[in-house]
């Protein structure tokens, strides 16, 4: 009997892909989601269950060997805290442990801290804290910055290059990100969820760049003539404010400016992924922000 995985959100970005990478491994998958989406490409290879934090979680779980953890939320809004996706991290664990699930792979984030000004980093550092005490055999995924195909940022940021005659970097520019793709982190989860032990390991990619020539080469890719300066953080966030007004969205919030500017999205280990982002880019530039994509629309609008 093959055996079973179960994945959050395998109709969404990261998850998707994991689910993709044990389908190709010969594993049958559940996806746990608030998109019961029969028109996705996946829909008809995986079983789903909604993603709900109380009872009917356990059996939804129930028979499953690794369960594989993508849930979290970008920023806060309403009752969707970082407090409360803790918390929900938690009782997901505790359905995993009380459905006999043997191992979780958890996707946190890179340079996690329990000690950490942004909200975001010290939740990520509770919520892996949570699965160290779980009981369950584990793995700790840490990606730093996911470029793919749905990927928001990156996406956007061409986007905002493609019509916005001025682009804003924030203050220097020359704190690095080091982007991993969205298959090389699958690949890493789904090794992470094979290996015997309990593991900790970041998913990073070959390069590292400083932010400013990082929207410079995405502004070279889709060839636009905007021009890029650098300026205060504030400023630079002022100008998403307003943009946001006019997409209906958050673009980037003041934590994300700031853990950005921090450094925050480098590894400091040897990297585990391969795929290159500018091999990446220059394969995608031409439908590479074309079109803009909303955090709003897509994860907090039309959900209870
Ligand atoms: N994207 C990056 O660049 C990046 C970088 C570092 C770390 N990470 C981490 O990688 C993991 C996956 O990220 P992703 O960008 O691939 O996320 P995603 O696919 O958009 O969402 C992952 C899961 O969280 C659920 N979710 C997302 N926003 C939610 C909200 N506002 N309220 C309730 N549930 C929500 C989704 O539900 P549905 O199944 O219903 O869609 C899905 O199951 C996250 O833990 C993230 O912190 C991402």
């Amino acid at each position: 009997m093959t055996e079973l995985d179960v994945v959050t959100g395998a109709f969404s970005y990261t998850g998707r892909h994991v689910a993709e990478e044990l389908l190709a491994r010969g594993r049958r998958v559940r996806t746990l989601t608030r998109r019961p989406d029969p028109s996705h490409p996946l829909a008809p290879r995986v079983e789903v269950a909604p993603l709900v934090f109380d009872d009917p979680l356990v059996e939804s779980l129930r028979g499953a060997d690794t369960l594989y953890t993508t849930y979290w939320v970008r920023f806060e809004r309403g009752q969707a805290t970082f407090d409360a996706a803790v918390t929900n991290i938690g009782a997901l664990l505790d359905a995993a442990a009380r459905a006999g699930v043997r191992r979780v792979v958890h996707v946190s984030v890179a340079n996690p801290d329990e000690s950490s000004p942004f909200p975001y980093f010290r939740g990520k550092a509770q919520a892996e804290s949570l699965v160290r005490a779980s009981g369950l055999s584990y793995a700790i995924v840490r990606p730093t910055l996911v470029f793919g195909p749905e990927d928001i940022l990156v996406n956007d940021i061409a986007w905002i290059l493609r019509r916005v005659p001025l682009f804003l970097v924030p203050g220097d520019g020359r704190y690095e990100v080091q982007p991993v793709s969205v298959v090389d982190t699958a690949r890493i989860c789904v090794d992470a969820g094979a290996a015997p032990d309990d593991v900790v390991v970041d998913a990073a990619g070959p390069d590292r760049f400083a932010f400013e020539p990082f929207v410079r080469l995405i502004a070279a890719a889709v060839e636009t003539r905007a021009r890029i300066r650098t300026a205060p953080a504030s400023l630079a966030l002022a100008a998403s404010r307003l943009l946001g007004l006019l997409v209906r969205d958050v673009v980037l919030t003041r934590d994300e400016v700031e853990a950005l500017m921090a450094g925050l999205l480098v590894s400091d280990k040897p990297p585990r992924g391969r795929d290159r982002f500018e091999d990446w880019l220059s394969e995608n530039a031409s439908t590479l922000g074309e079109s803009y994509q909303s955090e709003l629309r897509r994860n907090f609008r039309g959900f209870s």
